[in-house]
């Protein structure tokens, strides 16, 4: 074993950075045994100084993260700040400097993780990310390796645990967002401020990388079609469960049944009860790959926290440590296949639409001519009426985005249609 260390700089130290430091002093002869040489905590970039991080020598805390990735004897840069700067500066001028790159950041690799490719090819650098997607599981690393001779045509998951865990509760007590968020927002699941994660942009950003891996085809983020989970109601929680459903926000990327191209969304939809996502509880995640050789692999795990997150950084640490006594890189960007993204409205899918309807001779008829009009075949029809006013669920079988959304449009303006009220994708299936 050599016996130089591998010198390791952290970038940011709270929940995710103290475990990540923690891990690499008490599993240090494990970790030198399984790379071939010791790795050094070699310096701590931190906001706040003062504060006591046990088990870290003070005399490694910096509050100049510049100054320690430029230092020019630093190998590993593990980058676990979040956000865009001044982590993507921080990371380029890394690379620039001899160092290869583990981030968890799945905001900047989403937005930008073509030009730290780029960047990362240009000075001969790794740059590795397990721990931007879904926590703990292993997911980067199979689709990039190890389906990496395979093809791979959809990944389905859930990829976001707070919004998880907020719809798991809706599922199972009937209660409504609010109370479910609170709840959430009590045991510490969710954020003071939850936007990013119950209006879908998280899970957007993990979209992203992974149709991007899975179909070696750059998607940045404004290809991802996203709505959030913040209109989901107990109503149609009720309405899954006649369907013999459950409502989960799902992050999709297909490629089109020709081949030819590929989308990539995160909305709310229905899924089967017999699925395997529908099992997937509380705040874990889960993603199911169907590719054409394998077949259905199912990854399931933590998708966050600290000691989760700093299992997926440590792995990336050992890879990228092999690799640079080895004199070599691991995969880079694989974007060769360059698929044209395709707009929500080619995406081809079934519906579940609720109408608030007057209950007299003739409406279902108009109802039925609207969804005929426009292409969009009904599976199922259940009508529920009281007093001149009735409720009317239809399925459809599948039929593209633009063709639903022009369908409801025409829906709207009919006059013995007082409400749609709801509409939801149905997949899984
Ligand atoms: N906020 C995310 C979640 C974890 O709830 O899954 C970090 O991506």
């Amino acid at each position: 074993m050599r016996t130089r260390p591998l010198k390791v700089a952290l970038l940011g130290c709270g929940v995710v950075g103290s475990e990540v430091a923690r891990i690499m002093t008490t599993h240090a002869a494990d970790l030198a045994a399984r790379i071939g040489a010791p790795v050094e905590l070699a310096g701590v970039a931190v906001r706040r100084p003062d504060k006591v991080r046990e088990g870290i020598d003070p005399a490694l805390v910096t509050t100049d993260a510049t100054a320690l990735v430029k230092r020019g004897d630093i190998d590993v840069v593990v980058e676990v700040i979040g956000g865009i700067e001044p982590a993507r500066t921080l990371i380029t001028t890394a690379f620039a400097h001899g160092a290869s790159v583990v981030s968890a950041n799945k905001a900047l690799i989403a937005q930008d993780g073509a030009a730290l490719h780029a960047a990362a090819d240009e000075h001969g650098r790794d740059l590795y990310y397990e721990a931007a997607v879904a926590g703990a599981i292993p997911l980067i690393r199979p689709l990039r390796e190890s389906l990496a001779g395979d093809k791979v045509n959809r990944v389905l998951g859930i990829v976001n645990g707070t919004t998880n865990f907020i719809l798991d509760a809706m599922d199972t007590t009937g209660a409504g967002y609010q109370e479910a968020l609170d709840e959430a927002t009590a045991l510490g699941y969710a954020e003071a401020d939850p936007t990013a994660d119950v209006e879908g942009f998280d899970a957007a950003a993990k979209a992203a990388i992974l149709a991007g891996i899975a179909f070696h085809t750059r998607v940045r983020l404004d290809d991802v079609h996203r709505e959030g989970m913040t209109e989901v109601t107990a109503a149609d929680f009720a309405s899954a469960r006649r369907m013999g459903c459950t409502i989960k926000l799902l992050a999709i990327c297909e490629r089109a049944a020709d081949g030819a191209s590929v989308t990539a969304r995160v909305h709310p939809a229905m899924i089967p009860l017999s699925h395997p996502l529908a099992n997937v509880r509380e705040a874990y995640n889960a993603v199911f790959v169907e590719s054409e050789a394998a077949g259905q692999l199912m990854f399931y795990g933590p998708g966050a926290g600290g000691s989760p997150t700093a299992s997926a950084v440590l792995g990336d640490l050992v890879a990228v440590c092999r690799n640079r006594l080895g004199g070599a890189t691991g995969p880079g960007e694989s974007a060769y296949a360059a698929l044209p993204v395709s707009p929500m409205g080619e995406v081809v899918t079934r519906y579940h639409i609720s109408l608030d309807v007057a209950d007299k001779p003739g409406v279902l008829a108009q109802v039925a001519t609207v969804f005929a009009e426009h292409g969009v075949s009904i599976d199922t029809v259940r009508q529920s009426g009281k007093d001149g006013e009735a409720s009317l669920v239809v399925v459809t079988h599948r039929a593209s985005d633009a063709a639903l959304g022009g369908t409801v449009e025409a829906l709207r303006k009919l006059d013995t249609v007082r409400g749609v009220a709801s509409i939801m994708r149905v997949e899984g299936e």
